[in-house]
Parts: structure tokens; sequence; C-alpha cells
């Protein structure tokens, strides 16, 4: 593994292959350098074609190097590049499937470039807060223009191969070959090196120009939308910076400033975070006694029981991905109103342009519904939706026990009951498993997968690969009051209210956050949900636990009846059809009242409080959740915040966020949170696995 050598003809080819998608790893750049050193030595061979096994030309960097002392070996891409523009025989790249990052940056240090239709082509870097490393900012410019390659750079996305070769004056590709790219890569490296033996200078990308008419407009111009559109990230800014530099610098010198700033780039928190994000995102699949290899059940069907709020958008997800539904429900009406919306949600979609009418349609054709469970007996999974109570779950899961066809995965998107309570009305434990959307189910990428005490291996393994099919980031979760998610929220949602009953205002509550970066405040964010939901927990969960202190400014609130934007009023006021939150002075009244009640004299708390209270309050309880085993690691956590809770990326979720404060000093804070009369001190008893992290100078992750 690593990169193959072959000479057809007078033609030598190079051909990466480091499966999935030929990163250039260590052992792959040697290989590959090794192989144009054989092939210059070879008075056989005229000319070198590179390009890449299976499915890419290259996929960048091999992430699975990423931060190893490999990663930047020698030959580093940047020698790698170096190699091949001092090459005295012509070097042709062929071009196909994927083409990103560092594969495009060394495409673009050959001679020549080939492509077949269809491959995409991409400078990702900023995705994962970087920008290109390579002299991807320099040599892109010089192909394709200052403004096609400025807003790859900026984007990170995928344009198709033969798009770009469409661009007038454009340099990047030199053709676009549909029929064998090898044997018409060969073919025309050969013509090439015709052309060269008569002596002719082979062409570097480095040695054109890129030019703008408008240069200083047009960059000025540029940061201003990189501006309003990435507020939180450095990244894109220094894109514009790099490529400003290769209007304007020389060679030479733009790749030493597109050096500088990469490097300043890695050591940010934003970057950083991205990255903890990236690689969260791929851990979060894997279970860790659970091997890839588990073979897995096979999933044509799905029916979904119920069609509430969940259900419909639960369907929603399945139909999208190409996956027959039928939905189960007890009476004909409540059927045709989930149908209703679904369909009221693609019409959306179709009138914003998002989705075509025919796929619409193809869609919708995937739908059935039923009120007969006869009718949902061959399904391969099953997902219940219906009320959250355990005797209406009791009835449908002993029923489903009886009709399902042996070896159906039986899953309940229950927010808050006991899995395995559920699965004991079952005769087969094994196969029920917990699929905890959030609302609205299709929107969401959030997937909370509960993972009972018999929940078999491969229902596991069986339902991460489903996540995925219908794009959704699975995170499996242990048996417990709230999961992971739900059950950190609990101890932010008791904070948030201590500190209206200290001297805050909602409104300087969320503001406080959402400056921090959060989508949502949480009285805005209990506005939007219902805070009749959380009256309705709260009742259950401080009867089982009546030693938990909170705030009763929640309740007094819902006994108001103001439930939130569904009846027009909550912890804020709002206008008949309009979303904007606007202060209460009602709300601030009764707020002010209780804490008169309490005897609490309020005082100014600063932002900085305000943030801190509420994110640690996460913090201590995923180390909590840590040592009881529910999550199995920390960026599974992050991974829940940011999909599932508006947690600002650029923070990298709250244990990321935790460690890049360094624990001794959320362990510090948090003490002095301790000290205040007015919050609760047994509440910021740090869990014995911080305070064993923060002593021994280590970090979550
Ligand atoms: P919903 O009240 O909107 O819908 C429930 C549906 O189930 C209704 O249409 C009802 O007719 C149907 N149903 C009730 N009993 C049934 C039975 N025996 N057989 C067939 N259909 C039956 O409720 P929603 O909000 O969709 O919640 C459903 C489940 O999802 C609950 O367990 C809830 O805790 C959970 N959940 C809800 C979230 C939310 O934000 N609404 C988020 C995550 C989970």
């Amino acid at each position: 593994m690593g990169a193959s050598y072959q000479v057809r003809g007078n033609v030598a080819v190079i051909t990466l292959d480091n499966p999935p998608v030929n990163g250039l790893g260590y052992d792959t750049r040697r290989e590959f350098s090794a192989g144009v050193e054989r092939a210059l030595a070879d008075a056989a061979v005229a000319a070198i074609v590179i390009t890449g096994a299976g499915k890419a030309f290259s996929g960048g960097a091999d992430i699975k190097e990423f931060g190893s002392p490999k990663a930047v070996g020698e030959p580093n891409l940047l020698s790698l590049i170096r190699q091949l523009e001092g090459a005295t025989k012509p070097v042709v790249a062929a071009v196909h499937s994927v083409c990103m990052g560092g594969g495009l940056e060394l495409a673009l240090g050959c001679h020549y470039r080939v492509a077949a239709p269809g491959a995409n082509v991409a400078l990702p870097e900023v995705k994962i807060g970087l920008i290109p490393g390579a002299g991807g900012t320099q040599r892109l410019p010089r192909v394709l223009g200052v403004e096609t390659a400025l807003n790859m750079i900026v984007s990170g996305e995928a344009v198709k191969s033969e798009l770009l070769a469409a661009i007038p004056g454009q340099k990047l590709f030199d053709r676009i070959f549909s029929e064998d790219l090898l044997d018409a890569a060969c073919g025309f490296a050969g013509e090439t090196a015709a052309v060269h033996a008569a002596g002719q200078p082979l062409p570097l990308v480095r040695e054109l120009k890129a030019t703008h008419p408008n240069a200083d407009a047009y960059f000025q111009f540029a940061r201003n939308m990189v501006k309003g559109m990435a507020k939180n990230f450095p990244a894109p800014a220094r894109c514009v910076d790099a490529v400003e530099a290769a209007v304007k610098r020389k060679f030479d010198d733009g790749m030493a400033y597109e050096r500088e700033l990469f490097t300043a780039l890695m050591f940010t928190p934003e970057c950083k975070a991205l990255r903890h994000a990236f690689f969260g995102e791929r851990a979060a699949s894997k279970i860790p006694d659970v091997p890839e290899d588990t073979p897995q059940r096979t999933i044509r069907k799905v029916a979904v029981i119920g069609a509430g709020t969940m259900g419909g958008g639960i369907s929603m997800n399945f139909l999208n991905a190409g996956i027959p539904v039928v939905i189960l429900e007890m009476k004909q009406e409540a059927l045709d109103r989930g149908v209703a919306t679904i369909r009221k949600n693609y019409d959306n979609q179709v009138r914003k342009g998002k989705l075509k009418q025919d796929k619409l349609d193809a869609r919708l054709a995937l739908l059935s519904t039923t009120l007969d469970y006869a009718d949902i007996a061959d399904a391969d999974m099953v997902i219940e939706a219906v009320f959250e109570e355990m005797g209406v779950k009791e009835k449908v899961f002993k029923k489903l026990d009886e009709v399902m066809k042996p070896g159906a995965i039986l899953a309940s998107n229950t927010s808050t009951l006991d899995v395995n309570k559920i699965a004991a009305f079952t005769k087969r434990p094994q196969d029920v498993v917990g699929t905890h959307f959030f609302s609205p189910a299709n929107v969401m990428k959030l997937l909370e997968v509960v993972r009972g005490a018999k929940t078999a291996k491969d229902v596991l393994a069986t339902v991460m690969a489903l996540a995925k099919k219908i794009r959704k980031t699975a995170v499996v979760s242990g048996v417990c009051d709230g999961f992971i998610g739900n059950r950190m929220i609990e101890q932010y949602s008791r904070q948030a209210g201590f500190l209206l009953e200290e001297g805050c205002t909602p409104a300087q509550v969320d503001r406080a956050v959402e400056k921090f970066g959060f989508a949502m405040g949480p009285f805005r964010m209990g506005d939007l949900a219902g805070n009749d939901i959380g009256w309705a927990i709260r009742k259950r969960r401080y009867l089982e636990k009546p030693h938990m202190r909170y705030s009763k400014t929640a309740d007094l609130l819902c006994e108001m009846g103001r439930y939130g934007q569904k009846t027009g009023a909550g912890w804020y006021d709002y206008q008949a059809g309009k979303r904007e939150a606007m202060p209460s002075p009602v709300v601030v009244a009764m707020i002010d009242k209780h804490r008169a009640e309490l005897g609490i004299t309020p005082r100014r708390i600063s932002d900085d409080e305000i943030v801190h209270r509420l994110v640690y309050s996460l913090v201590n309880e995923g180390a909590k959740i840590l040592e009881d085993g529910i999550a199995s690691k920390a960026s599974d956590i992050d991974m829940v915040y940011l999909t599932g809770y508006g947690f600002p990326l650029h923070r990298g979720g709250p244990m990321c966020y935790a460690d890049q404060q360094g624990l001794f000093n959320v362990v510090q804070t948090m003490k002095r949170f301790a000290a205040n009369p007015h919050d609760d001190a047994s509440f910021w008893q740090p869990a014995p696995l911080l305070a064993t992290l923060a002593a021994e100078s280590r970090s979550f992750t």
C-alpha cells in the first residue's frame, strides 16, 4: 500500500494507492517519490503520468496521520511538489473521482493536468479551520483566475472538473477525457514528451501570473463578504490574505506567507475546535466493543408508530434516503393529519427550490399508512413515536413483539423513559434499542442511539450504519434519565433558574449565552420548545429527587399559562404570527417578586459569570456521564452538543471548551461558584473524574 509503478510504452504510471481515498500518508509519499526518481532515471521513459487507484485521485492529507510525526516526515508534500516541478520529463496528473486538498496541490505541481468529467475538485482546508498549506492558495489563482479560486478556497466546496474546464482561459485542466482516463492520459503524455523532446521548456504553474483588473477593490469586497459570513472563524479571512499575496507578491514570497498563515491558524482555538468536531464525528460511529466488521441486518422497509410531531419528521428521513416507510396510527384522522404535515414540509422545500417536484413525488410514493399491525409485520425496523407514557409504550411493544417478523429491530423514540423497561415488555430485548431523534426530526442532525443492557451488537451496528444513510450524526448513549443531552441540559436549566433568582433577567442571560455563540439562550429555547414540556418533566423528576434544589420561576411561568411561542407568551412576549422575542415586564415582575420572597437582594452578574455557570454545569455533568459509562468518550458528548443543542462550533463542544480553558482553571472557577450562598454548593462539587484530571494536568479529550 502506498504507490505503485508501472511502465506503459514510454510512459511511467505512478498510481497513488492508499485506500479509501489515497490519502498522502508517509508511506505513500515515500513510494511516490521513489517512483518519480525511478522514472527520471529510466532512459526508456519519456513522460510520467500520476493517478490514483480505486475511487479517488487523492483526498489529500492522510487523516489517520494527523498530528503524528509521520504527517510531516520527509518527503513532505511540499518536497514532493518541488520534486515534480524539477522533473526533466513531462509529468501529467490524471485526475478522477476525488481530487481534494493536498491531492489538488500535488496535481498543481505537475506540468500538465487532464481529468475525467465528474471529478470533485476542492481545497476543503477551511472546513477544519485552516488554509491550504502546500501552495494551493498560490497556484490555484494562477490557473483558475483569482475570483473562482478564492471562492473555492473560502468555501471549501467541491466543483466538478468539467465545470472548471469550461471556464474561459483556465489552465487547471489541459484536457477532459470521457474515454478511459489512464489510456488517454498516457497518450497525452506521449504527445507532450514528443513536443518537449525538441527542447521546449516544461510549463510550471508557479511561472504563471495571478492577476485581477481591480485587485484592491476586489479584495476589499471579499474581506467584507467573509467578515459577514464567518464571524467566529479566522480562517476564511486568512484565505483572502493568502490569495491576495498570490496577486501582489512574488511566488516564493507568497508561498512563505501561506505557510506563515497556515502555521498560525493551526494553533487557534477555532481550528482546534473544528478539527475536534471533524474527528469527533468519525469517532462517534465507532463503538469500543462493537467491531467494525460486525454483521449488519438488512433494512429495506421501516415502520413508524405514531404520526405526530416526531413520527412525521422521522419518516421523512427514511423517505429522503429512498427507504419505504409505513406509518401506523390509532385513528385515520391522525394519519391524515400526519401525512398532510409531511406533504406540507415537502411542498415548502419545492417552493424554496430545494427539492424538485419529481423527487417529491418519488418520496411520497414510498410512503404508506395503516391502522392495522398486520401491515407492518414484514418491516425490518420499527420506530415507535407514540405518547410519552410507559403504559402506552407497554401496549405498543407487547403488540410489536407479537406481530413483527423475527430479527426486526424494535426502536423507541422515547426521550425520558427507561429503554430497558421498554425492552422487557418483549421476549426479544436484544432487538430493542432507543433511537432518540431531535425536533424537528427531519432537520436536526443528532440521533442519540440508546443502548439497552441487552441490545445486540448487530442491532447497534445496523442502526449506526442506517444513521449515516439518513445523514444523522449518531452518538451512542447508555440508559439513564435524559440520556446524554437532556441529562446535561437539566443542570444547565437549573443554573439558568438560579441566575434569575440572583438578579438576571431572561434577556440578559440569553444575550450573554448568544454572545458566547450559542444559537439560542435557554429562555428563548424554552419558549420555542414549549415550557410546559419541562414543567411536566420537573413534576416527575423532582418528586423522585426531592433533594435537588431548583428555581421555581419556570413553574410559576407555566402557572401563568405562559408556555412559549405556541401560547403567544412565555419568558418573552410575542406578537401574533411573529417569532421575535420581546422582553416581558410581567415576567420580570414575577421574577422580582419571587426573588423578594426568597429574601435575595439582586446583584449585577457579569456575562462572563453567566456563561461559565451555564457551560460548566454542562461540563460537570458531562464528566459524571463519562464516569458512569453513559458516553464512551468526551468527543461523543461534544458531538451531542454541537449537533443537537446549538453549542457554538468554534468552541468545539463543552468538553473541548473545558479542555481549552484548562481543567485546573475550570475546577478553580467551580470552587468560586460554590462559595455563592444563593447557588447550590453541592451543584459545584467537581465530578471525581474532573477533579482527578484537573489534579493530574490532563484533559478530557
Ligand atoms: P405527539 O403527541 O405529537 O404524537 C404522538 C402520536 O402518537 C399521536 O399522533 C398519537 O395519535 C399517536 N399514538 C398514541 N398512542 C398510539 C398507539 N397506541 N398506537 C399508535 N399511535 C399512537 O408526540 P411527539 O412529540 O411526536 O412525541 C412522540 C415520542 O417522541 C414521545 O416518546 C416523545 O417523548 C418523543 N420525543 C419527542 C420530542 C419532541 O420534541 N416532541 C423530541 C424527542 C423525542
